[in-house]
Formats: C-alpha cells, structure tokens, sequence
C-alpha cells in the first residue's frame, strides 16, 4: 500500500537546501513525500531516510526502483543517528531535516491506536518494540500522575478532570480503544472547542509513550557533530513543546557561536496549503546553519 500522508511546506523546505551536490538525512522518512521531493529537484543528492516505524520503512522500499543507490533507509530512531552514519561510513552530511510527530499512515491505520476517530486497540507505539503501550499508561498509572502527564504533553487544560474520569471508569472495565478513552473524554469536557476534545490527551499519550521530547533533545545535542561546515539543520513542527526545544536549542548554540539561525521567524504554511491540507495548520519551519 502507497502512502497517504501528504507531506507539509516542502516548497518552503527545499528552499534552504544550500548546495547541488550532497547528502540529506531526512530523519523522519514517514510516507517519504519529502524525501521524494528532494531527489526530483536535486540530481545530484542522496537521501538517507530514517523512521522508527518500521511499516513506514518497508512501503519506503518502493522508491529504491526510481532512485537507486541515491535513497538509504533505516528503521532506526533519529536519536540514534551514529549508528545509521557509521553503517553507511558517513563522518558527515549536509543537511538533516525533521519532520516531526506522526505521519497520516499511522493515523489513519486503526490497528496502531493514535486515531481517536477511527477505533483501535490503545497502542501509539511507533516503534513496535516499544514495551509500553496507551493501554498500560491508561489502565494502570495513578491519577496524579496522568494528569501530570496530560498537561506536560498536551498542555490540557482539564488534566485533572479527565484523570479522575478515567480512574473512575476503569474501576468497573478496562479501557480498550481509542473510541473508549475518546468518548470518556468527551463526557468531561463540554465546552465547545475548535479541536476535539480528546486532541490533547492523545497527543500527550504518543508524546510520553515515544519519549518524543527526549528523542529530539538528544538528537539535536547530537546533530552538529555531524554536520559538515554551511550544513544546515531544518525542523518542521507541529505543537508547541517541540517548538520551544528546537527553538532555545538554535538560540542557545548560536549564542556560543556553533550555529546561524537562517528562520528569524519560524516559517508557517501559506493559507492555500492551510485550506487544502488542515493538518499543515499548526506547522512551524525552523533553520539553522553550522558555523
Ligand atoms: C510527520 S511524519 C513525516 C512525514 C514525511 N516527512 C513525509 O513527507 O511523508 C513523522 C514520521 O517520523 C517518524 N518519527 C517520529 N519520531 C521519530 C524518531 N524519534 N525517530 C525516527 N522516526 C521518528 C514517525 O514514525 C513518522 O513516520
């Protein structure tokens, strides 16, 4: 099956790649619509792809029919990024980019557990080998430290609420779906809002449970040393929490003179893109430049 994720501000993307002849590690491969665009534009670079879901990497596979030895994948973590430079003998790379989160493939596939539209078991493991699941944070942790935890990830705003209401639930039944921590959601929160109200719980489940914040603190810390000297590194993301990493991270190596931050202002999908593809709303593009 082909992918469907359609990939967000790529224009805007390859308008920072600063070189004709080079290697990119797109570290986020997902449905490879990045990666994809890259190799059409630029002759004369190779991509390397990396994706910790390993289903990402196996549709990924098709794409070596059209570019050959030009495109590389990984099932790997990005936070691991050594690993995949030594396996291909790689000292440094010109450019690294992340496209942060889920893809619209993992979404969209129930069996995964991250859709609170589509019902599945409550998984949110992009990495298979993970070995905690939604299902274990939902049905065993203690309520304070669920509503820690709601409002640290998803910065949702009735964490405790909606923590009391899944204890209390889950004292007569296991919670099992997604559509059963949705609607037990739903019935905490009657406030209208633009989002849906389980948007920031789940959000802040496949945050925690894919130690997304961790695994892009220790990738960045990392980065630089691979790099080679005008490198660039360019982020895309979509909530706040990864915003504010990747934005004191460039402030604070390009204070101690290791980096140029070539995004003033993080760059924002125009309101064309905004309009066909919704999910580009809430993207931010940052890029910085090795000294
Ligand atoms: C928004 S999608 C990327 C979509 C891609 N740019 C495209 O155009 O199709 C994010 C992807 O990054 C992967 N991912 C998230 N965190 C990761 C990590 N720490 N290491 C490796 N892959 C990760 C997810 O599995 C997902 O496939």
């Amino acid at each position: 099956m082909s992918s469907v994720h359609v990939p967000v501000l790529v224009s805007e993307l390859l308008n920072f790649i600063n070189f004709e002849e080079g290697v990119i590690v797109d570290c986020t491969f997902g449905g490879g619509g990045h990666s994809k665009a890259i190799l059409d534009k630029f002759p004369r670079v190779s991509v390397i792809g990396i994706d910790q879901d390993e289903d990402a990497i196996k549709r990924g596979l098709e794409l070596k029919k059209i570019y050959n030895e030009r495109i590389k994948l990984h099932t790997k973590n990005f936070r691991n990024i050594e690993e995949v430079l030594e396996e291909e003998g790689l000292e440094k790379v010109n450019f690294f980019m992340l496209d942060l989160g889920v893809s619209s493939d993992l979404l969209f596939d129930e069996s995964r557990g991250f859709s609170f539209i589509k019902s599945g078991p409550l998984d949110m493991r992009m990495d298979k080998n993970i070995n905690i699941t939604a299902s274990f944070v939902v049905n065993t942790y203690p309520k304070e430290r669920l509503a820690d935890l709601f409002y640290k990830f998803g910065e949702e705003r009735f964490s405790r609420k909606i923590a009391k209401a899944i204890v209390d639930y889950r004292e007569s039944k296991k919670i099992e779906t997604t559509e059963e921590l949705a609607n037990i959601i739903k019935k905490c929160i009657r406030k209208r809002q633009k989002i849906h109200p389980a948007t920031r719980v789940f959000q802040a489940l496949r945050v925690y449970i894919n130690d997304e914040i961790g695994a892009l603190e220790e990738f960045l810390e990392k980065s630089l040393n691979f790099l080679s000297p005008s490198g660039r590194i360019a982020v895309i993301s979509f909530h706040s929490l990864e915003d504010r990493v990747v934005k004191n991270f460039f402030k604070k190596k390009e204070k101690e003179g290791f980096l140029k931050i070539i995004t003033k202002k993080p760059i924002t999908p125009s309101k064309r893109e905004m309009r066909v593809n919704p999910r580009s709303r809430s993207a931010k593009l940052r890029v910085g430049e090795k000294i």
